[in-house]
């Protein structure tokens, strides 16, 4: 135990081996649990409530979700994952794997108390040989993209945060500004090594489980503990960076400013380049709501980006300032990540960020582009409500699609993840202010912007983005979203490779 009080341990509930639950502040002495006996004898050095690490290994990303884990602990290697499933599996504990830990509904903790929490943060691995990394779970996006940047001037296809980590990203997706060049982080894995619920170390690939394979590159969370990824990289490419700020607009403008930017982004003769990462950020700032058109043009000089956006500058007018930056592949980095220094990329160094929130999202697909009245509905509340609230929110476009997007052109069944017909996310996050705003009410807030896309288009059944996990769904309603066609698949390979459900959370299936 990591500094533990041993005689004060209270905690909210264990199983026992034959299934009941025990509550935990009976159990008087922690050597009468089997469960921690069992981590403490394959020398994994349980963190249990009543230890000094406790509050602070088990405060999540989300601060509005305080699960408690019965124990985490932080394995060296797979063979310490694998005992650390066994012990959970043989003592009807359920156990989930935290890479990041910023899961927005802070799964890596259970999403419900009880559970065991097997941090991966001692895997840190990181190697390249030739253009194949392999990247132990513990990895965050940051250490990823400095580690490839400065050993050899590669680079992946991955999220803006340098604090999120390859385990929840890559296992459920992963998108970043160049996947429509280079796909999602989970379409860059050539292979995994996975601990499975039977606590054997597996490989999985294309050619090894695959069926293993595909349900852990989209649905990572459900089939066992990534120990490891094998990925393809790219040589990193410099870039323009762009931003057309509109602070001017109402709520027509901004409308038919999305119109204007999904026809374009979807233009089926005059294809947008792969190499252009297209987003829009709303924001509410301090003198009325901002929209802007920004993005990431790879390869290409500043002439490029003027000609190329020309056509839909034409239909957004004049913006009321324009960002051009021509920077390296670190540098587009920083630049999406928001930090200044090289350094900052270093999750080592710097430490890890909280917030209490709520985030949900939506998918449009380019079948079914947002109609002029669900936009008008949408900017409506953006420029309405959302300039009179005191949640902290901001909503992003992501444009996945489009042209030959490399996220799209795979198609619908590549791996689990279940919205290749996405023409682009949206993203709808609010910070609620403690104390002035109720939780239920923050979250109101935010879910009125999905409402009124949904309200405008009621005969469209949306998909949502997993990786922006919404805290409030049931199981059902999370697969319908997230996995509207390949839940029937995956759960009956989850019945394959965990029937008992040891690794489990309330979305799972
Ligand atoms: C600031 C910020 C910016 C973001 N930007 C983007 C973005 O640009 N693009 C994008 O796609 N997403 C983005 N996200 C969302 C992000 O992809 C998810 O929050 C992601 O799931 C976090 O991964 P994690 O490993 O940090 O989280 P964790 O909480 O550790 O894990 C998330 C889930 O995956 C499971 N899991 C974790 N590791 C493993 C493993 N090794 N094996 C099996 N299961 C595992 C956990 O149990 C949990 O259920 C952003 C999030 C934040 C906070
Ligand atoms: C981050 O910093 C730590 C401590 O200085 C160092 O050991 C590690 O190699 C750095 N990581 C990267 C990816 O540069
Ligand atoms: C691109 O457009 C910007 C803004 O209009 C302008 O300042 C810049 O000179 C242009 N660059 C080139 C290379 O044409
Ligand atoms: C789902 O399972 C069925 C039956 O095993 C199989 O035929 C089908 O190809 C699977 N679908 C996907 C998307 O993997
Ligand atoms: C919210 O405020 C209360 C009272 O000031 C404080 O005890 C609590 O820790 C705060 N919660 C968060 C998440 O900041």
């Amino acid at each position: 135990m990591r500094g533990g009080l041993r005689s004060f341990i209270v905690l909210s509930a264990v199983s026992s081996a034959f299934g009941a639950w025990i509550p935990y502040s009976q159990i008087k002495n922690r050597g009468e649990s089997a469960f921690l006996n069992c981590l403490e004898s394959a020398n994994l050095d349980p963190v249990v409530q009543g230890d000094s690490d406790y509050a602070t290994d088990s405060s999540p990303f989300n601060l509005r979700l305080q699960w408690k884990p019965v124990a985490l602990v932080y394995p060296e290697d797979a063979n310490g994952v694998s005992a650390a499933v066994q012990c959970g599996a043989e003592n009807g504990v359920n156990v989930n794997a935290r890479s990041g830990g910023h899961s927005y509904a802070a799964f890596a903790l259970g999403g419900e108390d009880g559970h065991l929490t097997v941090s991966l943060d001692k895997l840190r691995h990181l190697s390249l040989s030739g253009d194949t990394a392999t990247i132990g779970s513990g990895n965050k996006l940051g250490d990823i993209a400095l580690y490839l940047w400065e050993n050899g001037k590669r680079a992946m296809a991955h999220g803006t945060c340098p604090e999120v980590g390859i385990g929840g990203h890559a296992g459920q997706g992963g998108f970043g500004l160049a996947s429509r060049s280079w796909g999602l982080l989970a379409d860059q894995v050539q292979s995994l090594e996975i601990v499975t619920a039977d606590g054997q170390i597996r490989t999985a690939s294309p050619t090894e489980n695959p069926d293993l394979f595909w349900a852990a590159t989209g649905a990572g969370a459900s089939f066992g503990i990534i120990t490891s990824f094998t990925t393809v990289t790219h040589a990193a490419l410099d870039s323009i960076a762009f931003a057309y700020t509109f602070a001017n607009y109402g709520a027509k403008e901004a409308s038919n400013g999305l119109q204007a930017w999904q026809t374009f982004a979807n233009d089926a003769v005059n294809k947008l380049d792969t190499a252009v990462g297209l987003q829009i950020h709303i924001d509410p700032g301090d003198t009325g709501v901002v929209f802007s058109v920004s993005g990431v043009y790879y390869g290409v000089n500043e002439a490029k980006v003027n000609s190329t956006f020309a056509p839909l500058l034409k239909k957004l007018g004049t913006p009321s300032d324009i960002f051009l930056q021509k920077q390296d592949w670190i540098t587009s980095v920083l630049y999406l990540a928001g930090v200044d220094s090289i350094s900052q990329l270093n999750t080592t160094l710097t430490p890890d960020t909280h917030d209490y929130f709520y985030a949900t999202s939506t998918f449009v697909s380019a079948k079914e582009p947002m109609t002029q009245t669900a936009s008008d509905a949408l900017f409506e509340y953006f420029y309405g409500p959302g300039s009179d609230t005191s949640v902290e929110w901001f909503a992003i476009f992501d444009l996945y699609g489009g042209g030959d997007s490399a996220v799209t052109k795979v198609g619908p069944d590549h791996n689990a993840f279940n919205a290749r017909d996405a023409l682009y996310s949206i993203q709808y996050y609010g910070t609620i202010p403690n104390g002035t705003v109720s939780d239920a009410d923050g979250i109101a807030f935010i879910q009125g912007m999905k409402k009124a896309i949904e309200s405008g288009m009621p005969s469209t059944q949306f998909k949502e983005y997993v990786n922006y996990i919404d805290s409030t769904y049931s199981a059902e309603e999370a697969h319908k979203r997230y996995y509207p066609t390949h839940t029937a698949n995956l759960t009956s390979l989850k019945d394959k490779y965990d029937p008992n459900r040891v690794i489990h959370f309330p979305q799972d299936f």
